[in-house]
């Protein structure tokens, strides 16, 4: 028997930065997939307590993207990258609400990965897990949800400079709490213009060069103003991230929740990726006493805000969530 543990994950700050060789700032969180399975020959079959119908796949698999129901893809995408002939069989229990932008797709293919017996370095691991959640779903996403989930470290977050996957863990101060708040908006990001954003990105990088190494000043070269507005959300983001790190180490918990204000309004302003009803909720819990600064998490266009606030806060909802431990899997 095989029991293996995926954390999802909740990013501080860096959002849209991955894919741009930026920097990202995200948490591996006490929610998260735990699965247990037992060997079975040429075939994947899995029930999760998450979902109604359960997984049942025939190895090798060479379409993912086909596979139903919608979780199947990911399962089977993960064993399409491994090349997987020998299965397994056994069920999931997740603690992750799906569709949320806690990173539940990256924490199922870390899971699935690890129960296949993928082995090799973390970031090789985590790069099986991006290329398959490209194949299951053909969202062009970055590194950071599979790579935090594989990386985490408890009482930490993870600086991660995409680059060139250096990590460096900051400690977060005991008197901070983070909470994962729900916006009640769910969503998968395959239903997005997450490909839409990646692509005008692109764009401006090949006017002004790569975003990571971009200057605010480089933005009058842009003529296009949606294009200008996307490169200034990723190279002011940057920035951002840089600005957190040296508040949390500093622990200067104010200058910690400016900071997730100003990056939420960046991604409402320039990078578009919010909705009106986060607005308002954004701005009804900054006006709780203890709260010290609210933004959409993950890709956006729905799914959870993450909330630093004063210890012992009670927002009337959320998930109050540590950093946890990256994925593993032990062998009984
Ligand atoms: C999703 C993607 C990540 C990243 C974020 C936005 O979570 O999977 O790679 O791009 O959106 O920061």
């Amino acid at each position: 028997m095989v029991r293996v543990w995926a954390p999802g994950r909740i990013n501080l700050i860096g959002e849209h930065t991955d894919y741009n060789e930026g920097l990202v700032l995200p948490l591996a969180i006490d929610l998260g997939i735990t699965m247990e399975v037992g060997p079975l020959a040429d075939r994947i079959e899995l029930s999760s307590d998450a979902e109604e119908e359960p997984v049942s796949i025939q190895l090798p698999v060479e379409d993912p993207s086909s596979l139903r129901p919608a979780w199947a893809r990911y399962v089977g995408a993960v064993a399409a990258e491994l090349g997987a002939r020998e299965g397994v069989r056994g069920r999931l229990r997740s603690t992750l609400p799906a569709r949320s932008g806690l990173s539940s797709s990256a924490a199922l293919e870390v899971a699935t990965a690890l129960a296949l017996g993928a082995e090799g370095p973390t970031r090789e691991i985590a790069g099986l897990c991006q290329r398959a959640e490209r194949r299951a779903t053909g969202v062009p996403c970055g590194i950071m949800d599979q790579l935090a989930s594989l990386a985490g470290e408890a009482g930490r977050a993870l600086l991660i400079d995409c680059r060139d996957l250096g990590i460096t863990p900051i400690r977060l101060p005991d008197d901070l709490a983070v909470i994962a708040y729900p916006t009640g908006q769910e969503r998968s990001l395959d239903a997005t213009p997450y490909a839409e954003r990646r692509r005008q990105c692109e764009l401006a990088a090949e006017i002004i060069g790569p975003l990571r190494d971009a200057q605010l000043a480089d933005l009058a070269c842009i003529d296009d103003s949606t294009l200008r507005a996307r490169a200034r959300h990723v190279i002011s983001e940057n920035e951002r991230v840089r600005e957190m790190v040296a508040a949390l180490e500093a622990g200067d918990r104010r200058r910690a929740g400016e900071i997730l204000v100003e990056g939420h309004r960046s991604l409402r302003a320039d990078f578009e990726v919010s909705t009106p009803h986060i607005d308002d909720l954004v701005e009804s819990l900054l006006a709780i006493p203890g709260v010290l600064g609210a933004r959409l998490t993950g890709a956006g266009f729905g799914g959870t805000l993450v909330v630093l606030t004063d210890p012992g806060i009670d927002l009337g909802g959320g998930w109050p969530v540590r950093a946890s431990s990256g994925a593993w899997r032990s062998d009984a």
